[in-house]
């Protein structure tokens, strides 16, 4: 079995993702202590706006997800060319690109430029730093050189520490202490050393190969999650994938799944919390009497540790896990995105906004 050969796995993972994915312990508390020293608005803002695509995206979405139960303003995540007519002087902008050099994120950075929004620029490098430098804007600077989907931690930790100093929500130093220990730990579980039977990040990873993974989360507090996951196995594995979230999947994918041959039919992978509560507990279970008896399989993975941010982080481990054994199960290195850099170079002479 090639995920018990360290040898092979090594081999086929060239550009070294699994290396990134062990290090996400190491990049969270990097990323924490990045933002330490970041000038903050003079007062509180009216709403958190983030801007960002894919990789440099999903920060924006774990932010909002982490914070919904403590903020009292909205965080919003925009990932188009344009702002909503909202943003202003009293927006806080987050313009996350680890690159610094994507379209959309540029066009909505000028855009918040324009309307009077206090930017906070997180990026390695690129357009992006260089025009945030020139207006004075604080720059997180990202370690260069990463794949940027491999950089979540770096993009995301930054953004808390702000809300978290604004009083906004986020985790206290000792939150963040505690998060790196348990993503530690659990890389240690599932790290490339660990065979098969011991693994369970591999071992899912063998029940997905040959099946379109639809990744469910169980309450919309995991959504971002199932979509982190979703886009993983996009990008490492090379493989199709779909997501959804209860309670909104109850009200229309569930009838979806009468279309599903059992020729063809996904595995479901559902992601569950210690605070999903009863009635998610018993939508997840209807739901399998319901639709997902059509399943391939159904296979549920459990938050670990203490604390939403531990919980969910240690969830995106665990996927980012499956999908880089998925893409050694398929022979593929993890690492390499061609048919994006593709898209980026056929679209980069364009206009930069709509
Ligand atoms: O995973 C990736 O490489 C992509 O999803 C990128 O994050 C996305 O294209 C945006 O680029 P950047 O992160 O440099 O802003």
């Amino acid at each position: 079995m090639v995920l018990d050969d360290v040898g092979e796995i090594t081999r086929i993972d060239a550009g070294g993702m699994l290396g990134l994915i062990q290090r996400l312990a190491d990049m969270t508390l990097e990323g924490w202590l990045a933002a330490a020293d970041i000038p903050l608005p003079p007062r509180r803002p009216g709403v958190v706006v983030v801007a960002g695509l894919g990789g440099s995206g999903i920060g924006g979405d774990l932010l909002r997800a982490l914070l919904a139960p403590y903020s009292p303003i909205p965080i919003v995540v925009v990932k188009d060319t344009r702002l909503p007519a909202f943003v202003g002087p009293e927006t806080l902008l987050f313009a996350s690109s680890y690159s610094g050099n994507t379209e959309e994120t540029l066009a909505l950075h000028g855009a918040a430029r324009r309307s009077g929004a206090w930017i906070v620029a997180i990026t390695s490098g690129g357009t992006l730093a260089r025009r945030a430098r020139a207006e004075g804007h604080p720059v997180v600077t990202v370690p260069a050189g990463l794949p940027p989907r491999a950089a979540l931690p770096h993009l995301l930790m930054p953004m808390l520490r702000v809300t978290a100093s604004l009083g906004l929500g986020g985790p206290t130093d000792s939150d963040v202490r505690a998060t790196a220990a348990l993503l530690r730990d659990l890389a240690g579980r599932l790290g490339p050393a660990v065979p098969v039977p011991e693994n369970p990040a591999k071992r899912l990873a063998s029940r997905l190969h040959g099946h379109v993974p639809v990744v469910y989360a169980a309450t919309p507090t995991t959504a971002p999650v199932a979509y982190r996951w979703k886009t993983q196995l996009n990008e490492n594995a090379k493989v199709f994938a779909l997501w959804n979230a209860f309670p909104e999947l109850s009200h229309n994918e569930v009838v979806g799944w009468e279309g599903v041959q059992a020729a063809g039919a996904p595995f479901v992978v559902i992601l569950r919390d210690e605070d999903d509560g009863p009635r998610a507990a018993r939508e997840v279970e209807a739901a399998k009497a319901v639709s997902l008896s059509r399943a391939r399989g159904v296979e549920e993975v459990w938050s670990q540790g203490m604390g939403l941010l531990t919980r969910l982080m240690s969830l995106v481990l665990f996927g980012d896990f499956v999908s880089a054994y998925l893409a050694v199960l398929r022979g593929i290195d993890p690492t390499p995105i061609q048919r994006i850099t593709e898209m980026k170079r056929r679209l980069q002479d364009g206009p930069e906004a709509r």
